[in-house]
């Protein structure tokens, strides 16, 4: 069994989430690939049996590496099992934390061409001391907008792993022939 896990990040949290999904995946013996959608120039994905993509937002969009993929891959992604998550700081508002309620992914999901089998939220990493200092004034002001955490020498990490665990037992559960 062999699954193809891509992944679009900008300061690595959704890397870092696709990783512990591979790894509880690779636990089971499956075979997973993991791949970044800004670096991968062409995939054959007929010899995988499941597909995830996960990618994080920045100032309100996914990289549009994401979109390219899609609509490039559209006709076989919507015929294999697949899996999207997103990554945002939005989510680290438990109330905002599922597909339907995150902003970000209800958009994505309304106007994509692709219909995943599975989706998901994942809250990502607030690391000021790692932005650059406009990126650091901008997020600080959108938390201090949103009752967040404003102190720019923290690094947090929002992300529920336990919530990620248990994408990842839903991935491995799908089956793997769809029904057309
Ligand atoms: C410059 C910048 C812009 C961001 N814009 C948003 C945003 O518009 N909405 C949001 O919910 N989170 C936003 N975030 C938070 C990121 O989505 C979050 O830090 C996530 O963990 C990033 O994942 P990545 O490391 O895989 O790129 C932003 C973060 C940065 C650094």
């Amino acid at each position: 069994m062999s699954y193809l896990l891509l992944y679009s990040t900008q300061d690595g949290q959704t890397k870092k989430i696709l990783t512990r999904i591979a790894e509880n995946l690779r636990r089971t013996g499956i075979k997973c690939d993991l791949r970044d959608l800004a670096t991968l120039k062409q995939v054959n994905l007929t010899p995988y049996h499941k597909v995830m993509i996960g990618a994080s937002i920045r100032y309100g969009h996914f990289n549009s590496v994401l979109d390219k993929f899609v609509i490039r891959h559209q006709k076989q992604l919507n015929q294999m099992p697949t899996a999207f998550f997103g990554v945002n700081l939005t989510a680290r508002k438990p109330e905002k934390r599922t597909p339907e309620t995150n902003a970000y992914v209800r958009k994505f999901l309304t106007k994509s061409p692709w219909r995943p089998d599975l989706c998901e939220v994942f809250a990502g990493a607030l690391l000021y001391p790692r932005y650059r200092w406009l990126d650091r004034i901008m997020i600080q002001l959108i938390m201090r907008m949103t009752g967040g955490e404003t102190d720019t020498k923290k690094e947090i990490e929002y992300t529920d792993w336990e919530q990620v665990d248990r994408f990842s037992e839903a991935f491995l559960q799908m089956p793997c022939n769809k029904a057309s």
